[in-house]
């Protein structure tokens, strides 16, 4: 289908400046070596943001913010807005991760929001969706991932469609080693392209990257990469040292 494959790394709440430095000087000295259909994209804490990203800057490394609010400034305390994740050099913005979610409680609303400050400022964003364990279990993975899906991407034109990036991640898969089979995520990853499909076109549809994350390791990522419709994996614990993620990355 020719579309862009993305391995993303979520650094998480880790990593203090000596470690953030050790890992990104890990991963500059060896992505040099991913295949070139391949595209790396880290999400470093945002305090490490500009750092990382200045020094990711003359390879093949993308990065972004882990979180923002939709707003452009103002009383917001403790808040990142986009134009300050635009300002530290980034290009993406990872959205409706599960633990903003059901960690902080973020809605679909407020989460449409972000994806609509993303575009304004010309960050892409990662939307990120995905069913708890009881949902997998009682058979409604595919409602609550179309559901996530068409909130999410409320008001995004098909135009925007070009920059945006999904990221399936089953609730219960992140963190827990429990990964979901490549063929449970080709089964959600094709359907989420058919909702894709129905909300905007076919065209559309096969032009936006679904990735895959959940318990990704250098030795499950190749099964997974090899689904027709897993376009790349977001990964949290094993992209923590370079050699883990650069393996994930070569898989
Ligand atoms: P995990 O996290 O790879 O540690 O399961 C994935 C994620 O939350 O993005």
């Amino acid at each position: 289908m020719g579309r862009r494959i993305v391995i993303s790394g979520n650094w998480k709440m880790n990593k203090v400046t000596d470690d953030a430095n050790e890992l990104i000087d890990g991963l500059t000295a060896g992505v040099a070596d991913m295949p070139a259909d391949r595209e790396m994209v880290i999400f470093p804490p945002a305090i490490y943001l500009k750092e990382v990203t200045a020094k990711a800057s003359s390879t093949r490394i993308e990065t972004g913010a882990q979180n923002m609010y939709f707003k452009e400034e103002g009383a917001f305390t403790g808040e990142n807005s986009p134009k300050m994740v635009k300002d530290s050099g980034a290009s993406y913005i990872l959205i409706g991760h599960s633990e903003r979610r059901h960690v902080f409680g973020e809605s679909d609303e407020l989460i449409n929001s972000k994806v609509k400050a993303a575009y304004e400022f010309d960050l892409k964003p990662m939307l990120c969706i995905g069913e708890l364990l009881e949902e997998f279990e009682s058979g409604k993975s595919k409602d609550v991932c179309k559901t996530q899906l068409v909130e999410g991407l409320k008001d995004i034109s098909k135009d925007q469609m070009k920059e945006m990036v999904i990221a399936y991640e089953p609730v219960w898969a992140i963190g827990t080693g429990k990964v979901a089979t490549p063929e449970i995520a080709q089964d959600i990853h094709a359907f989420c392209r058919e909702v894709i499909a129905e909300l905007y076109d076919q065209a559309t549809a096969d032009i936006v990257p679904i990735l895959y994350g959940g318990s990704v390791k250098a030795d499950n990522a190749a099964g997974l990469l090899s689904r027709e419709d897993i376009d790349g994996v977001l990964v949290g614990g094993a992209c923590l040292t370079a050699d883990s993620f650069l393996a994930i990355a070569k898989a």
